[in-house]
Parts: C-alpha cells; structure tokens; sequence
C-alpha cells in the first residue's frame, strides 16, 4: 500500500492541474444507470458448481423470451448500459425481452467466493475463460432457466464471452440444447491472426511480465483496488486523456474509428473500464496465440499429464458447438480481426449467419461502445433474434 502512496503523490500534481470532470454516468453502477434510463432492474446471485458467487442483473421482459448478455476481458456488464438511452439493454428491453447481464468471476460485482478470499487466497484466482465458460456461464443458464420456467434462452457475448461460450459448448455438449442462439460479436477463438500492435508485442513479453508478477504473487489484473488500475484511472481521466489513452492505446489496440467513441463518452467510460481479471486469463490467451490453437491451458508435462491424461493441452472440439451460432465481425477489428472469424467459421458446424458490419472502421469496441450501434449493429441483433428464436 506505501507504493500506491508514493504513486499517487507523483501523480497528483498532474492530477490536480489536469483533470477533466468525470460525468455521472462514469460514477453511476450498472444499477444506477438502468434507473437513471427509465428501466426496472433486478439483481440476483448466483452461485456456480465450484463456488464463486456471481452478481448477475435483470431487466425484466417477456419470460418467454431471456437473453442473457455475456462481456469481454476486463470488462464487466455495464458495457452494456453505459451507453445509456443507445445501449444494447435499451434496444432489447424496448424489443420486449427479458434481458439478464453477467459479470464473470473477478469482477466487482462477482468478486466473492464460498471459501476463498479473493485478498488472500491465490486459489480465487486459479481461472481463465475456460472456468468461465465451464461453471459462470452454464450457472447463469441454469438459473435463467430456472427462473423463467423456459428449455431455452438466447446469448449474446463479446470477445472474450464468445470463448466463453465455446469452451462450454465444447466440454459440456448438454449446453447446446439450453441455448436457441448465440450472437458472437466480435468472437475469438483463434487469436494468432491479431494484428493490434502494442498487444502483440505484450503477448511475446507475457511469459517474462507473468514472471515478475508471480514474484510479487500478484495473482489479480485490473481489480478496482490494483496499483495499476489506479495509476490507469489518474492518468485517462485527465484532460489530455483522450490523447493519450484512447487514441494512443485504445484505439491502436482495437482498430481506428475515433468517430465512434467521442471525448465526453471517454470521460464516463473510464470510470466502469479496465475491470479486474486473472493474469491467468491472459495467459491462456498468450498460450491460444502463441499455439495457434483453441485450446486448453497449458501447465507443464506432469501437470497436463495429470489433468489431461496427455503432455500437450487438448483442443477445444468446436465440432461440438451444435447450438446455432450467428458471428458478427467488424472490418477494422484488431483484436479479432476477420481472417482468424474465418477460420472460426469454418469450425462451426451450425452457423447460420456471417455477418461483417456495413461500416468499414468498425473495430473491437465499437459493438459495446460505438455511438451509433442503432444504425450498424443492433438492427441485425434484433432480426437474428427474430428469425432464429
Ligand atoms: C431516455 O429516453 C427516454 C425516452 O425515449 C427519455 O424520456 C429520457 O429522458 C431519456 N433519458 C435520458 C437520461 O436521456
Ligand atoms: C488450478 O486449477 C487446476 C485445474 O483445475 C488444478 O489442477 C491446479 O492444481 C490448480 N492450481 C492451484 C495453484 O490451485
Ligand atoms: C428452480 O429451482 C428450485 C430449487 O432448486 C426448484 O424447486 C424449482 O422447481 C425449479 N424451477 C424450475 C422451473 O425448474
Ligand atoms: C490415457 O491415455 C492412454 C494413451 O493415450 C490410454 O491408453 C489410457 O486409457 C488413458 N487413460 C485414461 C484414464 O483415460
């Protein structure tokens, strides 16, 4: 804690002398929001088969008609919202349906565990996308189902979400019969195909940077308490913040389109974003680039031997994700860009649409975050979950 002093009395003076003003809806949690935007909104824990204990919200709907939305890394599920009046929670509710937002393990609304202290013990943060995918996702499934009295729901997921989903579908077929459709927006399961510069060279000092971490026992990214979060959050909410942050790194990570995230938006979107994660998270994701396999995590010989009956890390059967799927790219995607949804595609054995957004600049987070969704992206959402559910 003495460190973060120090930090923060160095990054103070620039603090002071440069700080933009931070709008409510930055201050505002994903329940304040939905309130302040008209909609009715109801929390409920869930709990998965190994423990962790996870927030997940609703705005009701038709009963008939769930759709659960799922994040991406370091993200939780007020991308959907913090867009407020032009969020994708609007557009489904004013659609009639019954929406339910996750927020996976690790993040602050779903940072709590039966036995574990995610402060003290290292075993909270033993998980990546596949635990995610095994035990958050199917959990919040059953509990949608459960609570609706319905055999089926829809699933949207970004980024990291759609790994998610694949993962479960793949391991545990049985899922695929609980969801009629998944909407995969900008989906990821082959990520050497990524062209986002300072990420790559990221993911080739990973190895070194997860090291050092392991040193400090630094097990938690992002978490609303890190040094680095803090440090992150001084620095992009200062005046020349959107210089630095969102066209120096944002953007340069997930594809140019400074049209869709304006300034003001930038000042509310770093109060709700990084959200916290497992380095473990980004490892398995270190590993899926540098293998340039879907696959499971790596440990070590003895290790995989062990869990895997095999020395090398099993692939992820995408043949196995029956349910429908509907991939939804965007052009300029760095992070997911169109070759490695390809690829993708041509693993799924039933996909039903393809669809690459009319809008040549669409990047990673503009399906979360762009100012005009309504025009590019929410009218395919709302017509796939017609035709297909
Ligand atoms: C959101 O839209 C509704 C109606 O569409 C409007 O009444 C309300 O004032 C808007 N809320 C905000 C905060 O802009
Ligand atoms: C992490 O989880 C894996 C797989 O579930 C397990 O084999 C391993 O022992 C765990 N590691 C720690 C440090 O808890
Ligand atoms: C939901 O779960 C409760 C308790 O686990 C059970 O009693 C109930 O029958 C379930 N409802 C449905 C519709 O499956
Ligand atoms: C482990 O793999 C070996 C060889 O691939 C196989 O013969 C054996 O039956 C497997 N053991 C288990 C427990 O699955």
């Amino acid at each position: 804690m003495s460190l973060k002093i120090v930090v923060a009395v160095i990054l103070s003076v620039e603090y002071v002398y440069g700080k933009a003003s931070i709008p409510e809806d930055g201050r505002l949690d994903f329940k304040g929001l939905a309130t302040k935007y008209g909609l009715k909104c109801e929390e409920h824990e869930v709990v998965t088969e190994d423990g962790y204990i996870l927030t997940m919200f609703q705005v009701p709907g038709d009963k008939t008609r769930p759709v659960l939305l799922l994040h991406g890394i370091i993200d939780t599920g007020d991308a959907y919202m913090i867009r407020g009046n032009a969020s994708l929670v609007v557009a489904l509710v004013k659609n009639g349906y019954d929406v339910w937002i996750g927020n996976v393990r690790g993040t602050e609304y779903s940072r709590r565990h039966k036995q574990f202290n995610p402060d003290i013990h290292m075993e909270y943060w033993n998980f990546s996308f596949h635990e995610i995918g095994l035990w958050d996702v199917s959990a919040k499934i059953d509990y949608i189902l459960n609570k609706t009295g319905q055999t089926q729901i829809s699933c949207i997921g970004h980024s990291q979400g759609t790994s998610a989903f694949f993962v479960l579908n793949s391991i545990r077929p049985e899922y695929n019969e609980k969801i009629k459709l998944l909407v995969a927006l900008a989906p990821i399961a082959f990520l050497h195909y990524l062209t986002a510069s300072p990420v790559k060279e990221a993911i080739m000092a990973w190895p070194y940077i997860y090291k050092l971490l392991k040193t400090y026992r630094k097990e938690e990214i992002l978490g609303k308490n890190t040094l680095e979060r803090y440090i992150f959050e001084i620095v992009c909410s200062h005046e020349n913040a959107y210089k630095w942050c969102v066209k120096g790194l944002l953007m340069s990570v997930n594809g140019y389109d400074l049209q869709e995230l304006e300034p003001e938006f930038w000042y509310s979107l770093v109060g709700h974003y990084p959200a916290g994660t497992s380095i473990k998270c980004f490892s398995h994701y270190q590993q899926i680039w540098t293998k340039k396999k879907f696959c499971q995590f790596d440990y070590n010989k003895d290790m995989n031997l062990a869990i895997y009956n095999s020395s090398v890390p099993p692939e992820y059967d995408l043949s196995k994700v029956t349910t429908r799927v509907a991939l939804v790219t965007g052009a300029n995607d760095l992070m997911a860009p169109l070759k490695g949804v390809k690829r993708l595609k041509r693993h799924l054995p039933n996909l039903v649409e393809f669809i690459v957004l009319n809008r040549e600049t669409a990047n990673h987070i503009d399906f979360l975050w762009g100012k005009h969704t309504n025009k590019y992206l929410f009218p395919h959402i709302t017509n796939l979950l017609q035709k297909y559910t």
